[in-house]
């Protein structure tokens, strides 16, 4: 079985997905590391995340297992997969990859932009998780502080808007929520509850229900 997770920055895709693959037994891949991963690598050769070529050929020769994971969730290398995120090629790179993962036994969650799209349309259970803007930046201002970091929540909150703007205006592959998938917005949901409406939506499919 596969299910999709896509969903804007910080909407709590990565957590549910997490969550749920636990819950099922499922493999769980978090695709934004893929693209962070590409970023990184461009941004360790010295190039700019906007460099095509750059960008091409850190995708040509990624290697998942490259860098840590904790490495590769900083806000600046977050907005630079978003830029290495616009370039087909890039993707194209990453399609295989997923598409292998997606087919793990017994079950693969994958959550990201494009997954219910155009990674996996074959998907039995495809969720679009949101929430407003201004809770998610709430949520990453939380924590970031958490860390110990002094975050202004202000930039927080404009970060966080052009990456939505970057992820869902790119001609390839466009953050968009899938027609069959169902939406969860997460805005007014802590984490047990919005967990618990993800399993409620997977049984209901399973069971050849309409979800709630
Ligand atoms: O999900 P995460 O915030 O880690 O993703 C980082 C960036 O990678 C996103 O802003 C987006 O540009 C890109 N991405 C994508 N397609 C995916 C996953 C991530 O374009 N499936």
């Amino acid at each position: 079985m596969i299910i999709a997770i896509d969903g804007p920055a910080a909407s709590g895709k990565g957590t549910l997905a997490k969550r749920l693959a636990a819950h099922y037994g499922f493999r769980h891949l978090d695709s934004g590391l893929l693209y962070r991963g590409v970023a990184k690598a461009v941004l360790d050769v010295g190039k700019l995340a906007d460099d095509r070529a750059a960008a091409i050929a850190a995708a040509k020769s990624f290697d998942p297992a490259r860098y840590d994971e904790a490495v590769l969730k900083s806000d600046d290398v977050a907005k630079a997969a978003s830029f290495v995120a616009a370039i087909p090629e890039v993707r194209a790179e990453l399609v295989a990859f997923q598409r292998a993962f997606a087919q793990s036994k017994p079950g693969a969650v994958i959550d990201g932009r494009d997954i219910g799209t155009v990674i996996a349309p074959e998907a039995e259970v495809k969720i679009f998780v949101t929430a407003s803007a201004e809770e998610r930046a709430r949520r990453r201002v939380a924590e970031l502080q958490g860390r110990g970091e002094t975050p202004d929540p202000a930039g927080v909150l404009a970060d966080i808007l052009k990456r939505d703007e970057r992820d869902a205006g790119r001609a390839v592959a466009p953050l968009k929520q899938a027609p069959d998938a169902h939406l969860l917005d997460t805005t007014h949901l802590a984490i047990d509850p919005a967990v618990r409406a993800a399993i409620d939506i997977v049984e209901a499919v399973r069971a050849g229900r309409r979800p709630a």
